[in-house]
């Protein structure tokens, strides 16, 4: 598969999939996200990979730092078919399904956790986000999942303005990026197709093990209020759950979430 800074190889990961799926490798492109956006419905189900992203984008209008060669910038496009289940929740099993493929391949699975929505912490640093975008047609929706992790980011940048890890960074050592793809894709695939029978119910119990959230003081940021209180999980579809000042307990369904204290 070459060495560990080899550059992302389409037929090594292509070879490695358990699924037969279009991919794509672009060296620059401005969103891998994008690349679907023209892209005629019936590429559903491929991937998009860029060695960089020139206008990666983030969540909430974020931008997503993309620096040449160092990183994973891969987006999945995927048709869901008379789903019965919350495609919102989706996100959160993309979430759980990114982060098992990295502690399968580097370890430290204690401290890698999932930060609700859909953000990868190791212990309290960001290591990898998610975008995700969908379009419905009819009884379809089209899901574009966009995931950036990174990999072999180790430089000095003031382009990420909260706390930031990457895997080189946690482990010691650089990764085969080809290596990590195939495991990310795979699992994705597999969970989603738990996800289409039996809907996010089935991922709780995962998402409660691994949530950095659970216990803690909290601030959700929506477009204009920011609401306060102690994060007690999330329910059967995947809601985010907050102990309000005044005892009661209530469901969002969408926003940004700091830990008191910390930029996250
Ligand atoms: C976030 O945490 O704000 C989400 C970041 C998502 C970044 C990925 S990189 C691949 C895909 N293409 C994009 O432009 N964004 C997503």
């Amino acid at each position: 598969m070459g060495n560990i800074m080899s550059k992302l190889e389409e037929s090594a990961i292509k070879s490695g999939l358990s699924t037969d799926i279009d991919i794509i490798v672009l060296d620059k492109t401005e969103s891998t996200n994008d690349y679907f956006i023209d892209i005629g419905s019936s590429a559903a189900p491929s991937i998009c990979l860029a060695e960089q992203q020139l206008k990666g984008k983030g969540r909430s209008g974020r931008s997503w730092y993309s620096p040449y060669g160092s990183n994973i910038y891969l987006s999945l496009f995927y048709k869901f078919s008379n789903t019965p289940y919350k495609i919102s929740s989706l996100s959160l099993v993309i979430g759980l399904a990114v982060r098992e493929a990295i502690s399968r391949i580097c370890g430290n699975d204690d401290d890698l956790c999932v930060k609700w929505p859909n953000d990868i912490f190791y212990k309290d640093k960001k290591l990898a986000g998610i975008l995700v975008e969908s379009k419905t047609l009819g009884d379809e929706v089209y899901v574009t999942a966009g995931i950036g992790i990174n990999v072999n980011l180790d430089e000095d940048t003031n382009q990420i303005d909260n706390a930031w890890t990457s895997i080189k960074k946690m482990t010691g050592h650089e990764h085969d990026r080809n290596i990590l793809v195939i495991e990310v894709v795979n699992n994705i695939l597999s969970y989603y197709k738990e996800f289409e029978v039996k809907g996010f119910g089935a991922f709780m119990s995962k998402w409660l093990e691994k949530d950095l959230l659970q216990g803690k003081e909290i601030i959700l940021s929506q477009v204009s209020k920011e609401i306060e209180g102690k994060c007690e999980g999330v329910d059967d579809i995947g809601n985010l759950l907050i102990r309000m000042k005044d005892g009661s307990l209530q469901k969002f369904n969408y926003g940004d979430t700091t830990i008191l204290g910390f930029k996250t």
